[in-house]
């Protein structure tokens, strides 16, 4: 790393996040088929972890790239990306109210990664090109700051609200309260229309 993270366009800093989800991912597929108390942990740990850096990642990408890329660059792929957001959203409420026991629990975890390669593949073969290529650079830096910015909107922890057990995890679990806490805080939701 020569850069500082002042330094640092929005591209670099959101392929340094994908690069940290597939490591998470690497580790997951590791236990793909491993039931021991320990390893089950481990999985919903793991599972936990990522989903809390997707959730950032994705409402900043929404938020604050997004937009941008709509209004300036390629409507298309805008529209594209926010679609393949909400699918992974969905596995991953499926995913929060799983037990890492169950055993559908690695297959919907398989589809959770095979879904966020394939967008990642996609943002970066071509939004990020974009966006290098429409945006000076003082922008993309600035742009980065912003998507720091909510980022650290979002609690740390993805269960803030409750244990960290399956019996309590119900279907509009933490999860879902987290991503509207975010939303809100980076739309304002309840002070204005948006
Ligand atoms: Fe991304
Ligand atoms: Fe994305």
């Amino acid at each position: 790393m020569t850069q500082t993270d002042s330094q640092r366009d929005v591209v670099d800093l959101l392929s340094a996040d994908h690069r940290e989800f597939d490591r998470i991912f690497t580790e997951l597929e590791g236990l793909f088929g491993q039931s021991d108390p320990d390893v089950l942990r481990r999985k919903r740990e793991l599972v936990d972890e990522v989903t809390i850096g997707l959730v950032k990642h994705s409402v900043a990408e929404e938020t604050r790239v997004y937009p941008k890329v709509e209004q300036q660059v390629d409507r298309e792929e805008a529209e594209h990306s926010k679609h393949e957001h909400a699918e992974a959203e969905e596995t991953m409420k499926r995913l929060e109210r799983m037990d890492p026991g169950d055993p559908q629990f690695d297959t919907e975890v398989a589809t959770l990664i095979r879904e966020i390669r394939h967008h990642v593949e996609h943002e970066e073969g071509r939004m990020f090109t974009e966006l290098r290529a429409a945006f000076t650079r003082e922008q993309l830096v600035e742009m980065a700051q912003d998507v720091e910015r909510v980022k650290a909107m979002a609690p740390t922890r993805p269960h803030p609200m409750t244990p960290n057990e399956g019996a309590v995890r119900t279907v509009a679990g933490p999860l879902a309260s987290l991503l509207d806490h975010l939303r809100d805080a980076v739309s304002g939701r309840g002070k204005r229309e948006s």
